[in-house]
């Protein structure tokens, strides 16, 4: 008996170690961890079960029969607990050719999503691989094809986050693409349909990692990448706090955690946090910052279109999602970049039950030839069809401008909207004063005293919620003070909302 148990002992080393201990250090040198290394760091300790440990290649062409079979083959998969809720991972081992994918590689792969699927768990892939096992061809196609597939069956249903830690190309970039979030890790990790060296072959271009495909690209210009991070250390820390906010699968709960922070909290710094001047920005983020539970927000896509603010939070322990118009960057205005953004995460949070908290002070959508050619009408439209489709809870404070057609696709009462309400200083139009009355008041251009008393009326007229809060487009004026206590008391009295879109095959967003 005690012979077996050894030979047990002896094959799980053996696994352990990879593409031994020369590939290890070589991982350690250049920054990063190994795959079981960042498992254990992002599960509850101890917490990890894993799976298809003694599994190995079954290729025979290009010298791979001769070559070692390595246990495990490129890719650690299984499942355990984060703060003791479930979730299932796979992370690629580089010390194992390259993390590359194989056909027995994928099968362990589609294993464990097939299980967190019926089992309606997250799934967290770690990357660090090269793409396709090139010596096995279409084999390896295949099997990214049977990952890809699932990819889309589980989008959702449960949550996928994929995490960039080294070189990834090919299939460990689309298949990432597919999931709900792509975190990555500053300067060891890039993203790539295919390398440099290719770049070079094909286009002649010549091109660093970085430049093509790092995280100071993806992060910013490209948006592929929803946040960077300095480590693996923090990168997988981070994940740990991003499900922490995230229910188990479309049909479970938001978690509700214990909080120290009262859901009837009053800030009076609020009262003063809007300029009395209109063209002053102020930081949307110290807003949610005070009023969220013990000031965690989560954001995402941080570093790309700064003029919105995307990200999760909490208010009286349950999981909200917050989308804010930022005036401190370009006005806060609605362009191509900001409206992708925001419709992708209102999406995902209608898609898992997570309530919608928008702040509104927004100028309008942004004009010129720049947006019109780039698309600005399809890509505003997406934040307006994802507004108008959630059936999640939805509550709104327009704390200064909303003006024009973003006041429309802003949460607006008119696509749903379950609480409304605005500060006193909120201005709702069509648009800011000078610009209405050089429209509408042409004839008086010439005269500067009869503009600006037109002015005036302008802005008393319509300069302020109160026009909105006749007509019930507004639901009440708060104060800013009690905007903590207001939202806390109206997502509790939605906690049970009820409500269908007709049925259909699947909408058809304008993508
Ligand atoms: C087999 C691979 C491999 C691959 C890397 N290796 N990629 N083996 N298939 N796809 C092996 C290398 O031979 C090497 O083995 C070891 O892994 C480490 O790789 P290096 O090149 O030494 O590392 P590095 O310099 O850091 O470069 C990493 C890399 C590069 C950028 C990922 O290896 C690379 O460009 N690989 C090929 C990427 C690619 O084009 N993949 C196919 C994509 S097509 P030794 O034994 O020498 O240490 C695809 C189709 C999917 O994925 C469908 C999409 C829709």
């Amino acid at each position: 008996m005690k012979h077996v148990l050894e030979i047990l002992e002896e094959r799980r080393s053996e696994a352990r170690l990879g593409g031994g201990q020369a590939r290890i250090d070589a991982q350690h040198k250049r920054g990063k961890l190994t795959a079981r290394e960042r498992i254990e760091l992002m599960l509850d300790h101890g917490s990890f079960e894993e799976f298809d440990m003694f599994v190995q290649h079954r290729c025979t062409d290009f010298g791979m029969e001769k070559g070692a079979k390595i246990p495990g083959d490129g890719v650690v998969t299984g499942w355990g607990t984060v703060n003791g809720r479930t979730v299932y991972v796979f992370a690629k081992d580089f010390t194992v050719f390259g993390g590359s994918l194989s056909e027995t590689h994928a099968a362990k792969i589609t294993k464990v999503q097939d299980m967190a699927l019926r089992n309606r768990a997250p799934i967290i892939g770690l990357f660090d691989a090269g793409g396709a096992r090139i010596q096995e061809g279409v084999a390896a196609l295949g099997g990214y094809g049977e990952v890809f597939q699932r990819n889309v069956l589980s989008s959702g249903v449960i949550p996928q986050i994929s995490l960039i830690m080294g070189p990834c190309a090919g299939g460990d970039v689309y298949s990432p693409a597919m999931t709900d979030f792509i975190f990555m890790v500053k300067d060891t990790s890039y993203m790539f349909v295919t390398g440099p060296d290719v770049v070079k072959t094909v286009t002649n271009e010549t091109v660093t990692a970085e430049e093509l495909g790092g995280a100071s690209v993806h992060a910013t210009k490209s948006s592929i990448a929803d946040r960077a991070y300095e480590n693996d250390v923090e990168a997988l820390l981070q994940m740990r706090r991003l499900i922490d906010f995230l229910p188990a699968s479309n049909r479970d709960d938001v978690p509700e955690w214990p909080t120290f922070d009262a859901s009837d909290r009053l800030d009076m710094s609020l009262d003063t946090l809007v300029p009395d001047n209109p063209n002053k920005p102020y930081d949307m983020k110290e807003l949610i910052a005070k009023i969220v539970d013990e000031g965690d927000f989560f954001e995402i896509q941080e570093a790309h279109a700064k003029n919105i603010v995307t990200g999760f939070a909490r208010i009286d322990g349950r999981s909200v999602g917050i989308v804010a118009n930022q005036p401190m960057v370009l006005a806060g205005v609605l362009d191509s970049d900001a409206s992708r953004k925001a419709a992708r995460f209102v999406r995902f949070c209608d898609a898992f039950g997570i309530p919608l908290v928008t702040f509104v002070d927004v100028p309008g959508f942004l004009p010129g030839t720049a947006q019109e050619y780039g698309g600005l009408i399809k890509h505003g439209a997406k934040l307006l069809f994802a507004y108008a489709e959630a059936t999640v809870p939805k509550v709104t404070v327009i704390t200064r401008k909303a003006f024009g057609g973003a006041y429309d696709v802003m949460s607006s009462k008119h696509l749903r909207g379950d609480a409304n309400y605005a500060w006193p200083t909120a201005q709702i139009a069509v648009m800011g004063a000078k610009g209405a009355v050089e429209i509408i008041f042409r004839q008086d251009i010439g005269d500067a005293d009869k503009i600006a008393a037109r002015t005036k009326e302008y802005e008393e007229r319509f300069l302020s919620p109160f026009v909105a809060a006749e007509r019930g487009y507004i639901d009440e004026v708060i104060m800013p003070h009690s905007t903590r206590r207001r939202l806390a008391r109206a997502l509790a009295a939605l906690r049970h909302k009820e409500l269908e879109n007709p049925w259909k095959k699947h909408d058809n967003i304008p993508l």
